[in-house]
């Protein structure tokens, strides 16, 4: 019996992500009516509380399911620890549960197990240009000597030493590469770098309110009406500069993109502030809100003159995305918007035929032009403090831009939150991409 648990597993989580509702659930239903065994194998545990959470997710966030999947979780852990990808599913089932202090405080214990036990080979870790010259702004910050990072960065900046283990132009550009292609004296520098807290809970009072007085209704209705609407001065100046204070010093911009890094909750950036403010908006938009749980939320940090281009077309997989710029406005020269498209990528395609940097920029401006040909297109300029709130799937990109970098808080920086699973869209608005060929640079 559970023979046929483990050869369906991987197929099921393939349909879930594929968005291929139906089959997966009775495929589900099918696996999970079957005799369970009197002694259940960590394994059984970890499958069964997949197909659950999976059962859960696609009944609309179901709660017996999503509980008894948490119940699973934990038994799991008992057998066999704690272990990564069983703290990141609970979370998510945490979320879906609307539980979110919960849910974060699991993202906050696998941010730890990520450092104190990473899930690749310290050899395998990939580091870049942007991710060191931050590490070196914000341990300087901190008051530690950097001499030592300051090597590291020289030496991937000469074009005779630097390694393009990837192989692309982009990683070329962003000087992107893994720690083994260093010289084992600077992989020492890196495996001994100390490690810095996390700076998740507030050291002051928690504020009364997050968001600033808005007209929530007309916001709602704009909403139903367009699928994307502006929001100025969204965040109080206290929750501002609390947000922006957090970023110029957490830790967790451990995500290596193309000239930008992420901050995740796997990585780290669970700061209590994040879940207020996702929670206010809940409660101030419930026409858009109620039925889309918080999903995933994450931060952005562009390194200057490497991550100009900003984030290239994609859609993100959510119903509703929300889009908030944090660094002032004084600290930008030109561009930094944002442009959100009509068009959604197909209802049955995997998150990383969508969500990732195109090959190359003529088959980008291509996809952008027919977009442009065929839909809408909301343009919205850089400000600070502004959010958009969009449907998630709908493909959008930024406006490239240019922002001063003395220092880091002038680096551009935004806030995504996103919201629920993706809504089946009633009118014909899909347009599919070229399916990826290689692996390396997908968003998330
Ligand atoms: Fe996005």
């Amino acid at each position: 019996m559970r023979a046929t648990w483990n050869e369906q597993y991987e197929k099921v989580w393939l349909d879930f992500l594929k968005n291929k509702k139906a089959l997966c659930l009775s495929k589900i239903k099918n696996l999970l009516s079957q005799p369970v065994p009197v002694q259940r194998t960590a394994d059984d545990l970890i499958m069964e509380a997949d197909f659950l959470y999976m059962q859960g997710a696609l009944e609309g966030n179901e709660e017996q399911s999503l509980k008894k999947a948490l119940i699973c979780y934990q038994l799991h852990e008992k057998v066999v620890g704690a272990e990564h990808n069983n703290l990141k599913m609970r979370g998510e089932t945490l979320l879906r549960l609307h539980r979110y202090e919960e849910a974060f405080n699991c993202f906050d214990r696998l941010a730890e197990l990520n450092i104190s036990n990473p899930p690749v080979l310290f050899e395998n870790k990939e580091i870049s240009q942007a991710w060191l010259e931050h590490e070196i702004i914000q341990r300087k910050n901190e008051g530690a000597d950097v001499t030592e990072l300051e090597k590291i960065l020289q030496f991937i900046c000469k074009d005779d030493f630097f390694v393009n283990i990837f192989g692309d132009a982009v990683s070329q550009r962003t000087r992107r590469t893994i720690i083994q292609t260093l010289p084992h004296d600077l992989q020492k520098i890196l495996q001994n770098l100390p490690q810095r807290p996390l700076y998740n809970k507030l050291s002051i009072p928690v504020p009364n309110n997050f968001l600033n007085n808005k007209d929530w209704s007309k916001i709602q209705s704009e909403y139903q009406r367009t699928g994307c609407v502006v929001i100025d001065d969204l965040f109080t100046t206290e929750t501002l500069n609390l947000l922006r204070k957090w970023a110029a010093q957490s830790p967790s911009f451990q995500t290596i993109r193309a000239g930008f890094l992420g901050a995740f909750p796997s990585n780290g950036a669970n700061f209590e502030i994040i879940r207020h403010s996702a929670e206010e908006l809940e409660r101030l938009l419930p026409e858009i809100f109620t039925g889309h749980p918080l999903g995933l939320w994450w931060f952005f940090k562009y390194i200057p003159g490497v991550g100009n281009e900003g984030i290239g077309l994609h859609a993100d997989p959510a119903a509703i995305n929300i889009n908030i710029w944090l660094t002032d406005d004084n600290a930008r020269e030109s561009g930094g918007g944002l442009e959100v498209y009509s068009h959604v990528p197909p209802q049955e395609a995997k998150v990383n035929e969508f969500n990732r940097e195109f090959n190359t920029k003529e088959e980008e401006l291509q996809l952008i032009e027919k977009l442009k040909q065929e839909g809408e297109t909301h343009t919205i300029e850089y400000k600070s403090n502004r959010a958009v709130l969009f449907t998630s799937d709908r493909y959008h990109r930024s406006i490239p831009f240019e922002f001063k970098g003395q220092n880091i808080e002038e680096w551009r920086l935004n806030f995504t939150l996103l919201y629920g699973d993706r809504i089946e869209h009633t009118t014909q608005m899909e347009i599919t991409t070229a399916a990826p060929d290689q692996e390396g640079w997908d968003l998330f």
